[in-house]
This record gives structure tokens, sequence and C-alpha cells, in this order.
């Protein structure tokens, strides 16, 4: 029997609810392998448990979750408790840099049954790798006042290490898929981290001579995600270019609400977690109508990392089934609650 233990954070909002969703997913489809069983220990770590202890999660917190096998997280943030720098920091980003989780792998693929906003989209397939402990997100900084003047810096940090990590595991990637990586790049504007990032770009890319190459500026990049999405294959961006690039890579697939992501733990020392791109969704809270397909994809994800890919594609392939019959929560377009897609989802799963 393989046992997989998975620390669960649900967090905020609507973390709240696809989490439980997505839990009971992956429940069915151990069920379906026979000798795989998913044991979940629940964190209460929000805003919420801020308010009542002056922190997002204990102090030994992360030795708390350090053995475990996975991070299954929902969503971090409600900012009428807590501010979001604060709550972020405390938790999702903490646990990122803690566990050195320094890559963030984030598909964007067209779903059958789900319409995109383009108008006339062609079968794109792409995956974002985003630097996901360093560049714009750091802490070195600092906020200046005095009588006639105030002023914020924040610094960006790009090590060699750091930027050449992420770029090789985009190309390790592209090698598994079609062959090409495109670098998201800076360099006309910005003047000493991007000319870095495409040097560094430039003198990787000969170790992989079978990979083709491109760069794009983020701006020419953003746009042609929504013109031209089939292009890509592998994108490799900073921490900050990668978060936008996959918000539009979430709504050109149809919603924020079905896009999943892995912060992938390169170095085995710790545990990757697996979270969807989206937010707590404070607009839509106690309605029953979350999207869970952002949760339940970010489980096949976790599937895949912990070697089970068929079953992975299986689950895939029965979202995929269950929307095109319809099945769908209102962000895209349907009028089925969070709890009977994902019914749907395992019933289909189980046939
Ligand atoms: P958001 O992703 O929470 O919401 C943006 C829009 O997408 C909203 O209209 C929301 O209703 C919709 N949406 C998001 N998830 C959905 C789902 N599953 N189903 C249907 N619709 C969905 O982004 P935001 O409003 O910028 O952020 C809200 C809070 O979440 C903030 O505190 C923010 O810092 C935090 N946040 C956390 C994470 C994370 O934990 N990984 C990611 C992004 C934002
Ligand atoms: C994400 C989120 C986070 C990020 C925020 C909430 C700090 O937007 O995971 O995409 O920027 O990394
Ligand atoms: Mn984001």
């Amino acid at each position: 029997m393989k046992i997989v233990n998975i620390a669960s954070i649900p967090g905020d909002g609507v973390g709240r609810e696809v989490v439980p969703e997505a839990e009971r997913v992956l429940k069915a489809i151990a069920e379906l392998h026979g000798g795989l069983t998913f044991e979940f220990t629940s964190f209460p770590w929000s805003c919420e448990y801020y308010l009542e202890n002056g922190s997002m999660m204990p102090e030994d917190g992360l030795e708390q979750i350090k053995d475990f096998d996975s991070i299954f997280l929902g969503a971090v943030g409600n900012q009428r408790l807590v501010p979001d720098h604060i709550s972020l920091w405390g938790l999702l980003i903490k646990i990122r840099r803690e566990f050195e989780q320094v890559i963030n792998v984030r598909p964007a693929k067209l779903i059958k049954g789900i319409n995109s906003p383009l108008s006339n989209p062609k079968d794109f397939d792409l995956l974002v790798v985003r630097e996901n402990s360093e560049g714009e997100y750091s802490s070195i900084g600092g906020r200046i006042y005095n009588e006639d003047e105030e002023l914020a810096i924040q610094n960006a940090v790009f090590s060699r290490r750091g930027t050449e990590r992420a770029m090789r595991y985009a190309f390790e990637l592209a090698k598994t898929r079609r062959g090409h990586v495109t670098s998201a790049t800076k360099s006309n504007g910005i003047v000493y981290s991007m000319p870095f990032w495409d040097d560094v770009f430039k003198e990787i890319s000969k170790d992989y001579p079978s990979v083709e190459v491109d760069s794009q500026h983020i701006d020419a990049l953003a746009a042609f995600f929504v013109t031209q999405p089939e292009r890509f294959d592998v994108i490799v961006a900073s921490n900050l270019f990668g978060d936008i690039l996959t918000d539009i890579g979430a709504a050109i697939m149809g919603s924020i609400g079905i896009a999943p992501a892995a912060n992938i733990n390169i170095n085995g020392k710790y545990p990757s977690m697996f979270e969807p791109v989206h937010g707590s969704a404070p607009d839509i809270i106690g309605k029953g109508i979350a999207n869970p397909i952002g949760q339940i994809w970010t489980a096949k994800m976790m599937l895949d990392h912990h070697g089970e890919t068929e079953l992975g594609d299986h689950l895939l392939d029965s979202i995929e089934e269950v929307t095109s019959r319809g099945i769908r929560t209102p962000d895209i377009g349907g009028t089925s609650s969070t709890t009977e897609v994902t019914s749907e989802i395992i019933k289909t799963l189980l046939r």
C-alpha cells in the first residue's frame, strides 16, 4: 500500500470551499487505484487564525509540516481581517521560501467544454515556469518619510543560481514537450536584472541544442498570450512576470477558477506545495459557486508529482467530460454548484 501524507491548508475564502472538494476527488482516485491511500492532516492556518493567535501559523508551523509528502493549499488572504502583505508573507510566501519551492509550474490549455473568451482560439497548450523564490518579490527596500518627501524603494534580486535553475527547469520540461522555450524579458526598460536574465538565458540555451528558443519582452508576450497563445510551449519568467502571465493564461482558458499550479522543491529536502492560481475570491465566498476545477486540476499535478500520471490524466479527462456535458459553475457560464461539479467529476472518474 502506497500512503501519501498530505498537509492540507484550506486557508481563507473559497480555499475552504474547494479544498475539501478536491480531497473528496483524491479519495475517490485512491479507491480506483486500490493500492494507494491519501492521508490528509488539516491545518487551520488562515487570517482568522491570525486574529486569534497573532500569527498566520504557529512558531513551529514549518516544523509541523516539513515531513509530509506534499502540501495542498487553497488560498490565503482576507483583507478585511489582515493586510495582504502580512497574511501572504506569513504563510504562502513563507512556505515557498523556507521549503525552497523555487519553481512554480503553471499550465494553461484549452479545456473541452469551457469557452475561452478568445473568439476563435486555436488549440493552445502552454506551460509557464515561474521563478518562485526571488526576483521582484524581495524584502530588500524600505519606505522613507521626511518633511518634503516620501519614498518607497523596492529592490529586485536576480541571482545566477536562481535564474539558472529556473531556466534549466524550463529547458528540461521543453525536452519532454514540443521543444521550445520562450524567455520573458524586459531588457529594453529594466537595465540591470533583465540584461542579466538575457545573458543567462543565452548561455543556458547552449546546453540544450535540441530546444528552440525565443525571447519576448513581457509586454508583447502578454499581448501574444491573447492573440496567439498557440505559438507557445514552455515560457520561463521571473517571479512577477510569471505571476501576471499565469492570470492571463487562466483568463484565456475561460476562468481564473480553473488554473492549477505546483510549487516545486527541486532538491528533495522539503515537500512541494500544490495550490491553484486563484486567490480567496472574496466576492463569491459562501455562495457555493466557487469553481472547484482549479483545485482539482491542482490535485492532478500532485498525483503526477507522486508518479501517478495515469491517474492524473484520467482525472483531467474526467474534468473535461463533465464540463463538456455542460456541468459548470457560473464563472464558466453554467448554473451548477461547487459540490455538483465535484460530484459529477467523481462519478465520471469511477465509471
Ligand atoms: P482572486 O483570484 O481571489 O479573485 C479574482 C476574481 O476571480 C474574482 O472575481 C473571483 O471571484 C474570481 N475567482 C477566483 N477563484 C475563483 C473560483 N475558484 N471560482 C470562480 N471564480 C473565482 O484574486 P484577488 O481578488 O486579487 O485576491 C483576493 C485575495 O486572495 C487577496 O487577499 C489576495 O492577496 C489573495 N490571493 C491569494 C492567492 C493564493 O493564496 N495563492 C492567490 C491570489 C490572490
Ligand atoms: C499567486 C498569488 C501570490 C503571488 C500572491 C497572493 C502573493 O498571486 O500565487 O499567484 O503573487 O505569488
Ligand atoms: Mn497570482
